[in-house]
Formats: C-alpha cells, structure tokens, sequence
C-alpha cells in the first residue's frame, strides 16, 4: 500500500483505538463507581485511607459471592460421585513451602527505581531505545532484578525468630496435598478421584491492579483431581470442557471466554499441559482460570520431604504408584468481576411521561444475582397492600434473597433493583386484594428485569416458578 495513503488510514485507526480504550476505560470506572455505591465492594480500610491490594465485599457483594461459591461447590462436589470436599488451614507447617517449592522460587523479579524510588515488576517495563525504562518517571536509572518473594511471611507463637516463621498460604493446593492420604482413607475412593477447596489465599503481589482482578488477598476455588499417569491428558481437557460449561451456566457467554493453550517453554516446569482460560475484561483479554496437569509433582515432593508415603494402592495391578493431578484452579474475586463486567449495562429507556432517561441494568444470570426479587406493595401507606406484601415475603423468603421496599414511585424502586441485578419485581396491587373484583384477587404482577415486560402469576405458583429459574 502507498505510504500516504496507509498513514491517512494509520490517523482513524489510532484515534479509533484510542477511543476504544477511553470507552474500557470509562466502562470500568462506571463498573467500579456501581460496586461501591450500591455496596458489592468496597475499598479495604477506606476511613484509614485504605490498603492496597485489599477489598471488603458489601452486602450485595457478599450474596453475589456466595452464589458463585455455592453453585462452583455443587458442580464439583455435590452433583458427583468423585469428588469430596476439604478446608484446610490457611497457616501450614514451612516445610510444606520449602517441599513445594514456594519457599525458593514462587517470586517476580523486581527493580528499583534509583530516580523516583518506585519498586517494578521487571519483566512489564516499557523499553526505549532498548533500554528498560521507569514508568512513573521515565527514568532510565533501574536497579539490577531481584527475586521478591510473593509469599506474606509470619511469625508463629511468641517468639520472632528464624524457627517460628511461616507463610500465609498463596494457594489452597497444597493443603489438598499434603492431607491426600487422609482424605483417600476416610473417604475410600478409587482413581480416579478429586479433592476440593474453596479458601483464602494471599500473595504479597508488587503491583495489585485492576480493582479486584489482581489483590493481595484473595479467594480460590480449587480441584486437585487425582488419576493414573495415563489418564492424565485425557482428563485435562475432560476439565477444560467441564469448566467452560460452569461458566456458561453462570451466565458468562462463550464469545467473550477465550482458550489459551500455554506454550511448553512458558509452563511451570512440572506441567505436562495447561490451558488458561481468559476473559474479555474491559481491560483487556486476562486469565480468569488456569487447568494445569500437574503430573506426580506436588504428591512426590512432599513424601520426599516429609518421609510419609502419599502412594496409592492399586487393587487390580497390586501395585503401589504417586497419583498423578490435573487441577482446576479458579479465583472466586476474578470470576465475580467477570459477572460484573458482563452483566453491566446501560440502555435508553422511555417513562410513563415519554420523558428519557438512562437505566442502569445488571444483567446477572438470576442463579447468581445477590437478590432473588424485589417485592413492593403499589402504595405503602395502604394497610391491606402492605400486608399482602409482608406475607409473600415471608412465604418466599426461606429459600432465597428478597428485598422488601415502599419507598419512592414503584418506576424508582424498579430501577433500584435493575442496577442491583434483580431478576424479578412482584407488584401487589389493588388487583391482589380484590378491589376490582374477583378474578384476579391473590394474584401479582411479576416484572422481568431485563426485557421489563409484565405477567400476571398467582401467589401460590410463585415459589415454583422462581425456583426454577435461580437453581
Ligand atoms: N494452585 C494453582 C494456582 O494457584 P494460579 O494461576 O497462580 O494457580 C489460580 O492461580 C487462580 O487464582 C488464577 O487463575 C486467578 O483466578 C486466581 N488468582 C491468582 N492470583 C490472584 C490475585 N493476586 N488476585 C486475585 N486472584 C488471583
């Protein structure tokens, strides 16, 4: 192509793409501000001026949080005969660190800035020139890489020295791990089985980002499932079609889930396979999930390290071999700004009035949204509608989240719920208490969130029929 005419093409595409990122950007903001005004997450410490890299989950933050554990839990453990469950201590015994392997290599390498004094990841430095440059100010005058270790170091019992260290756990495996032969006796499962953790874990990150993306504390969501060296390809990606579906199923659609195989030379030195799965976030396209086969690694070192077999015992070859592991490891933090940023939407909306206005809508799949319905009575100061109400809510609310609200025109208190990612309204209106005769009395108006169209339904059916669209 002729050099002008690429270049007069080169101005749209750049200002196009800057556009691009100024919308992720803005997006993003929206998504952030949304969380703390509507309480699903708010900044760690925030009187004191916060803590970087730490985040308090709200009262809808902490729902949306238990949908998305409770509903990983019964996919992988419930709904199956071969997986059972374990929550270990978020404190170990060092040697479990040293064996693993966290203890000498799980670091980044870092550089300091000699100009600004700002502490780097080595490996995300811009380059000028080919020459390594500060981000902050430019500066070319870095120090030589260092290995900083991610783990938080701590002291156990009353004395601060070198015998009482060890480490806030950066991952629930290893608990899976060393506890193998336990859970193997007491639950007498045959290969192949698996073990699974949902826990805290922290990792003294150098540059938390990206709101609850990357933090310093965080919650996983792991499976170390166990099998027969030879079946140890085959299940990982059996995993990899078993994960995608979970994500499906919580509403995360296929078009924005990418697979990314890692190449040898970029896989930990003991996985024989890992494939990462991304997500299209508004800042870019970033791992939400990582399933690795990781041979016979973790279980070898440990018996090494600790002299306790961690064998099993095969009954048809009388033989005794290490299991080998194919591990699914989700972040719960990750997958839950996942949700947020894929139901977040904006759209035009007409009122009664013919008046614009812009609504606010979180598009959760209702089997994750914090609250089930909303449930309003058309006017509060009317007795007999506010009983009415106050019954369906407690008929509904032993099974799931209700929101209880009276205040403000009912148009107002639906566009609360919308931002909040309410699936449902119920409406008890004159209707339901018989004012305009018989017909429809006991009956409410149900309003889905997101198409905001309206049906009719009897009290009675209206356990049956949102059970059936949150389980
Ligand atoms: N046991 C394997 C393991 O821990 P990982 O890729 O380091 O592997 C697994 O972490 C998942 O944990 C990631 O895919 C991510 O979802 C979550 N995760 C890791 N570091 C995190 C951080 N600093 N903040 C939030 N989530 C994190």
């Amino acid at each position: 192509m002729r050099r002008d005419l690429r270049e007069a093409q080169a101005v749209p595409f750049f200002t196009s793409l800057m556009s691009q990122k100024k919308a992720a950007s803005d997006r993003m903001e929206k998504i952030v501000s949304l969380c703390k005004r509507r309480g699903f997450v708010f900044q760690s410490s925030e009187i004191y001026g916060g803590l970087n890299g730490c985040w308090d989950y709200g009262p809808l933050g902490v729902e949306l949080r238990r949908n998305l554990k409770e509903f990983w839990w019964r996919r992988m453990v419930r709904e199956r005969d071969d997986v059972v469950g374990l929550d270990g201590s978020i404190l170990m015994n060092r040697q479990v660190w040293v064996a693993s392997g966290h203890e000498n290599t799980f670091s980044d390498p870092m550089v300091d800035c000699r100009n600004c004094k700002s502490r780097l990841r080595a490996d995300q430095l811009p380059e000028k020139n080919g020459q390594k440059q500060c981000p902050v100010c430019g500066s070319f005058d870095l120090t030589e890489p260092r290995a900083f270790n991610l783990m938080f170091k701590t002291f156990v019992g009353a004395t601060e020295d070198e015998s009482a260290v060890t480490y806030l756990r950066p991952e629930t495996a290893q608990s899976i791990f060393v506890q193998f032969r336990n859970v193997l006796e007491v639950s007498r499962k045959k290969l192949p089985f698996g073990i699974a953790q949902i826990g805290k874990a922290f990792r003294n990150e150098i540059n938390p980002r990206n709101f609850i993306f990357r933090s310093r504390e965080f919650e996983q969501m792991e499976l170390e499932y166990f099998c027969f060296p030879n079946q140890g390809f085959e299940l990982l990606d059996y995993w990899l079609k078993e994960r995608l579906r979970f994500y499906a199923d919580i509403g995360l659609s296929k078009d924005k889930l990418h697979v990314h195989e890692i190449p040898p030379d970029e896989r930990a030195h003991y996985s024989k396979g890992t494939y990462d799965i991304e997500f299209e976030f508004p800042f870019g396209v970033q791992e939400l999930e990582g399933v690795a086969y990781r041979t016979d690694y973790d279980l070898t070192q440990h018996e090494k390290a600790s002299g306790k077999p961690l064998e099993y015992f095969d009954e048809e070859t009388k033989s005794h071999l290490i299991p080998h592991v194919v591990e699914p490891s989700a972040g719960v933090d990750r997958t839950l700004l996942a949700l947020l940023c894929a139901a977040y939407d904006e759209e035009t909306v007409t009122d009664e009035k013919g008046k614009s206005e812009t609504r606010t809508v979180l598009r959760l799949h209702p089997r994750m949204a914090p609250i089930k319905c909303g449930i309003f009575p058309l006017l509060k100061n009317n007795e007999e509608l506010v009983k009415k109400t106050k019954e369906i809510v407690e008929l509904l609310r032993g099974e799931m989240s209700v929101f209880y609200d009276e205040t403000g025109a009912i148009g107002r208190r639906y566009r609360r719920q919308d931002e909040a990612g309410t699936p449902f309204g119920i409406t008890v209106d004159f209707d339901t208490i018989g004012e305009n005769g018989p017909a429809n009395r006991d009956t409410v108006t149900v309003r889905y969130r997101d198409s905001m169209e309206q049906k009719r339904l009897a009290i009675a059916d209206l356990p049956a029929f949102l059970r059936e669209q949150i389980t």
